[in-house]
């Protein structure tokens, strides 16, 4: 690799933090990676000399997944740690955590926590790259980077699309950062779902409102469909699950009779039959796999940069 250009920050906390050129360096650097990832030698020596350690305090398959092996692709060290099963459960802070694992020399910091702000504080608190593994409710940036790339490559440049992100709103760190992610690169959003799924702060975003499935599908050129996250819900939002399928769900009739053909996206991990039906999610139009195999040249992307920034 023989990248010049510069991210024009230290961590990857959120995409609010990033400006258009730095979304775009990105991209072209992930092209690159995406190119090692399917040669038959898939590791480059990038990060020989870098340790990163990805601390998880929240389940994840595809985003931990994703990270080890972008950098195991790039040669880097790494250590594993689940909230679950460390001290955390004995009490112990998360600044005392992260303090002792970067006693041991890491370089870099990879982490998902539950609440807001979580990688924003170690930031300020300790002199590792952070990279947001998704923080509660607020951002998850590398999803967002992910997702726009798979949409890049089908669609071109995001210049004028329109893009649909259906369902729980409220309670998704995805829609967030997808937000902030498309309109710096010029796409037309809007979010549709029932009206206590739809905080109250997304017109001021710029992003239009809809509650009606068959108009928003009618208006946009690619549907990135939320799971409904019962497990951040401790009131009810809707009647039933049975209901939220009737009147959210994007199932294969919605499709056929729109008279036209929309890319179907969804980060995972899906409830079937719930916000999407199977026959929808396994379609020719869902490009929900392409998603997760992005996610790892734009990882690698991300921890390359912020890397070379240390130099
Ligand atoms: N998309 C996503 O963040 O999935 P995981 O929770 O499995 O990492």
């Amino acid at each position: 690799m023989s990248e010049k250009a510069q991210l024009s920050t230290d961590h990857l906390l959120g995409i609010k933090d990033l400006g258009p050129a730095d979304i775009q360096l990105i991209f072209e650097t992930a092209d690159e990676f995406k190119e090692v990832i399917n040669r038959p030698i898939k590791r480059v020596p990038s990060l020989r000399d870098i340790t990163i350690a990805n601390i998880f305090f929240e389940n994840s398959t595809r985003t931990r997944i994703s990270f080890e092996l972008a950098e195991k692709r790039l040669s880097a060290d790494i250590v594993n740690f689940s909230a679950s099963s460390s001290s955390v459960s004995k009490g112990e802070t998360l600044l005392d955590t992260v303090n002792n694992i970067l006693a041991m020399k890491v370089d870099m910091i990879v982490m998902r926590h539950p609440a807001p702000g979580a990688p924003h504080f170690l930031a300020n608190h300790i002199r590792a790259n952070i990279i947001n593994a998704g923080d509660g409710t607020h951002e998850h940036p590398t999803q967002a980077l992910l997702d726009a790339y798979s949409l890049r490559e089908r669609l071109g440049s995001l210049e004028g699309k329109k893009i649909a992100i259906f369902g729980d709103i409220l309670h998704s760190r995805v829609a967030l950062s997808n937000i902030f992610c498309l309109q710096k690169l010029g796409a037309q959003v809007k979010v549709c779902g029932p009206p206590t799924l739809i905080p109250k702060y997304i017109p001021q975003l710029g992003v239009g409102v809809e509650h009606d499935v068959r108009k928003t599908l009618e208006w946009c050129d690619a549907a990135n469909i939320l799971r409904i996250q019962l497990e951040r819900q401790n009131i009810k939002y809707f009647p039933s699950l049975r209901e939220y399928a009737l009147y959210f769900g994007i199932n294969k009739a919605l499709l056929d009779n729109l008279g036209k053909e929309i890319l179907i996206m969804h980060p995972g991990p899906i409830n079937r039959g719930v916000e999407i039906t199977s026959d929808v999610a396994d379609s020719a139009h869902s490009i929900i796999l392409d998603q997760v195999e992005n996610g790892v040249a734009i990882r690698m992307a991300v921890l390359f940069l912020l890397a070379a920034k240390r130099n």
